[in-house]
């Protein structure tokens, strides 16, 4: 599965951010046709990203289309207006059932190598994540699930703080389906785009709760984020340092043993061989 790890927005109605955003290195450009495009703009909107897909060179970034939700009446169309200029990913929003996702499906089944992406984002949605990811089994495209925060916190009714903890059951809830069912997870958006550090607060913790990605809306936060989900060369190396010693103490029998003063056992060897596959080296 392709690496997630800066999940770019750009709105679909402003031509000039497509075109910079093309040439940003984020590994995900998000072509907005949901809530980052005015009511107003919406077809014109539509008609710029089916263009921006077959004109610009978006290097080696994913080519993310995000329609309006089922609730809106409005996917159809969005599909209709941009499948022909083949993206690579339609991300779907406020997803709250199995069926929706099943529907879905169904109407890209044409599309050979469409990747499916969603996000869940409401009460309903965390709630019916154990039918959802069950209908995931069936429906293979799905990559991942993308956690919502700003609208999970709306429709709960609940207060933003700076802390989060409004909503860290949510998102400790969606990484973990994720996890059981074999999918990415994307994180949250900092929507404080100006605070380096309260990015790179969010994104580690993103990162230390099993998140693979993130949400950004903004060009600033691509490297930081990107940074942040690679493995540092000091964790790689310490990660080696457990496999080697895994192997060595495999072969006298030993299944646990210690380094540095720590118990090294299966589960420390599993989020070593994690963080390598995470920095992209193969471990035989
Ligand atoms: N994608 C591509 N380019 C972007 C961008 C984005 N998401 N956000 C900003 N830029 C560009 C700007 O166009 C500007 O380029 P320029 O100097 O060539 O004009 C440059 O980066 C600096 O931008 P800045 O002036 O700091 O911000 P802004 O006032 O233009 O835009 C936002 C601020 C928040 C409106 C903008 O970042 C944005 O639209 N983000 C995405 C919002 C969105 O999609 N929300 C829905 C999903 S959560
Ligand atoms: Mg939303």
């Amino acid at each position: 599965m392709r690496s997630r790890k800066a999940f770019m927005y750009v709105p679909g109605s402003d031509l000039h951010k497509i075109e910079k955003a093309a040439g940003i290195g984020a590994d995900c450009v998000v072509l907005d046709l949901e809530d980052g495009v005015a009511e107003g703009k919406k077809d014109e909107a539509r008609q710029i990203i089916a263009q921006a897909l077959l004109e610009i060179d978006f290097g080696p970034s994913e080519r993310v289309v995000r329609v309006n939700s089922f609730a809106s009446g409005r996917t159809v169309a969005d599909l209709q207006a941009v499948l022909p200029s083949k993206p690579d990913a339609i991300l779907l929003p406020k997803l709250e059932h199995d069926t929706q996702l099943l529907k879905l499906a169904d109407m890209v089944s044409m599309q050979e190598d469409l990747a499916l992406l969603a996000i869940v984002e409401s009460a309903l949605g965390m709630v019916n994540l154990g039918t959802i990811c069950r209908a995931s089994e069936k429906v293979h495209r799905l990559q991942g699930l993308v956690f919502g925060a700003e609208d999970f916190v709306a429709d709960m009714g609940a207060t933003r703080t700076p802390e989060g903890t409004e909503m860290l059951f949510a998102r400790s809830r969606l990484v973990m389906y994720a996890a059981a069912y074999g999918l990415q997870a994307i994180d949250m958006v900092t929507v404080n785009y100006s605070d380096p550090e309260v990015l790179d607060r969010e994104a580690l913790q993103g990162a230390q709760m099993g998140y693979s990605g993130k949400q950004v809306i903004h060009p600033l936060q691509v490297a930081p984020v990107q940074r942040i989900f690679t493995p540092s060369e000091k964790e790689i190396a310490a990660a080696k340092h457990i496999l080697e010693e895994a192997k060595r103490f495999g072969k006298v029998g030993k299944g646990a043993f210690t380094i540095d003063g720590q118990m090294v056992d299966r589960p420390v060897i599993k989020r070593a061989e994690t963080v390598l596959a995470r920095a992209g080296i193969s471990v035989e």
